[in-house]
């Protein structure tokens, strides 16, 4: 998908988001947002914020930068901040042009997103370039199997990636060669594992 089609799948998918994506998607959220281990001070970029689902797990005194690039799912978040306005700021960003300047993050996070971009390498730079040196880096994601009974169950999801933009064939070994990461974990997460979260430490 070129970037203006991701804008205009997730206004169309914005109204409905929640109900199909929220719990489906859940289980990363909470594993990826605990891992972080938030400490008061911390300064967090969410890459593809969406509808701001992952807000109410940060632990009080972090202060969260959610970005995305559809305004549509941004106005949910909006209507999810509330009380947390003084710590979560909220922008029509793109990931893979970041406008914050080097080393701005103690620790930056991406769930679900890095697959929906078009040039995902762009939005790993990006994440690398804005996190300091020594940060931490979170994403989740979901890489496909090509072979054995998970091959078939991709199949089956097939049409769910496809609805939320997510490139069905993505071997996370190219995408780890692609993210040259310090990787610290890797884990399968949400039904059947089908997703993996991975954390890493920037350089
Ligand atoms: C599958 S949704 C995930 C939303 C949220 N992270 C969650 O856990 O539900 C993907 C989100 O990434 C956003 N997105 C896609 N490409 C992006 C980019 N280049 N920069 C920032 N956000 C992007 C979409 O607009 C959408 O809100």
């Amino acid at each position: 998908m070129d970037q203006q089609s991701v804008v205009t799948a997730y206004r169309r998918l914005s109204r409905q988001y929640d109900r199909f994506f929220g719990p489906v998607f859940e289980q990363g959220r909470q594993v990826s947002v605990r891992a972080m281990d938030c400490q008061p001070g911390d300064r967090v970029l969410e890459v593809g914020v969406g509808t701001g689902l992952s807000l109410d797990h940060y632990p009080e005194g972090v202060e969260v930068v959610g970005i995305d690039v559809s305004p549509e799912m941004l106005d949910y978040a909006r209507s999810r901040v509330n009380g947390n306005a003084d710590r979560v700021t909220l922008q029509v960003m793109d990931g893979q042009s970041v406008d914050y300047p080097d080393d701005s993050f103690d620790k930056v996070v991406a769930m679900y997103v890095v697959s929906v971009a078009p040039d995902p390498k762009k939005v790993i730079d990006e994440m690398k370039r804005v996190c300091k040196p020594g940060g931490e880096l979170f994403i989740v994601n979901h890489f496909s199997q090509g072979k054995g009974p998970m091959a078939s169950l991709e199949r089956l999801a097939s049409p769910l990636s496809k609805l939320v933009g997510f490139r069905p064939s993505f071997p996370m070994a190219d995408f780890l060669a692609m993210a040259d990461l310090d990787v610290v974990e890797t884990r399968p997460v949400n039904a059947f594992g089908y997703w993996t979260f991975i954390h890493a430490r920037n350089r």
